[in-house]
């Protein structure tokens, strides 16, 4: 018999495969393991309990299946995605409750709605600071580009990328001991191809 956070992992998995319009390269089931994958790095480092870390693992999993109704809204969507299969699933309530905190407090000017927002805010940012950060960023310029139809200019792209490290900050100590060094390696190497 599969465990919830099997069934969770497979539920999203196919959801996405399915549902994902052609072009959402960077949203996808990949963005999902990896940000489960970092949430629970995270967990680790912060010694949560047991019953927080499955809390946010099963965010971080779901996190972003809204996206099959399109980027607009999509942790709200996502959320409301979540909810109802963690319920069929015979989760409580209060389970629920905060994943649905969790999850739309991945909006980007969100409050974190929950004590465990942190972690899976950092951990979606994870890429900024970790190894694949190339590749990562590269997808992301295709996903934007193929849902706006817009040609977007090396410089631009870099312009914005360096935009969005400046504004950006690691919310856990956690998530700055793990990924700052690399965030800030790739930040000056943004500002050399600006040059
Ligand atoms: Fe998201
Ligand atoms: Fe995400």
């Amino acid at each position: 018999m599969l465990n919830l956070i099997e069934k969770s992992e497979r539920y999203v998995e196919e959801t996405l495969a399915s549902g994902l319009k052609q072009g959402i390269v960077f949203h996808d089931f990949r963005h999902a393991s990896q940000v489960r994958k970092a949430a629970l790095s995270l967990a680790f480092d912060a010694r949560l309990s047991k019953k927080d870390s499955h809390l946010l693992e099963i965010s971080a999993l779901f996190h972003d299946i809204g996206y099959i109704g399109g980027s607009q809204d999509h942790e709200l969507r996502g959320a409301g995605m979540a909810a109802d299969f963690l319920e069929s699933q015979g989760m409580s309530e209060d389970d629920v409750d905060r994943i649905v905190l969790l999850i739309r407090s991945t909006q980007m000017d969100s409050e974190l709605l929950d004590p465990l927002a942190k972690y899976l805010r950092d951990a979606d940012l994870s890429y900024l600071g970790r190894e694949d950060f190339w590749e990562r960023v590269d997808l992301f310029r295709t996903e934007i580009q193929s849902s706006s139809d817009q040609k977007i200019s090396d410089r631009e792209w870099w312009e914005f990328n360096l935009n969005f490290f400046l504004n950006h900050k690691y919310f856990s100590p956690e998530g700055r001991q793990r990924f700052d060094i690399l965030k800030q390696k790739h930040q000056k190497m943004i500002e050399e191809l600006l040059k």
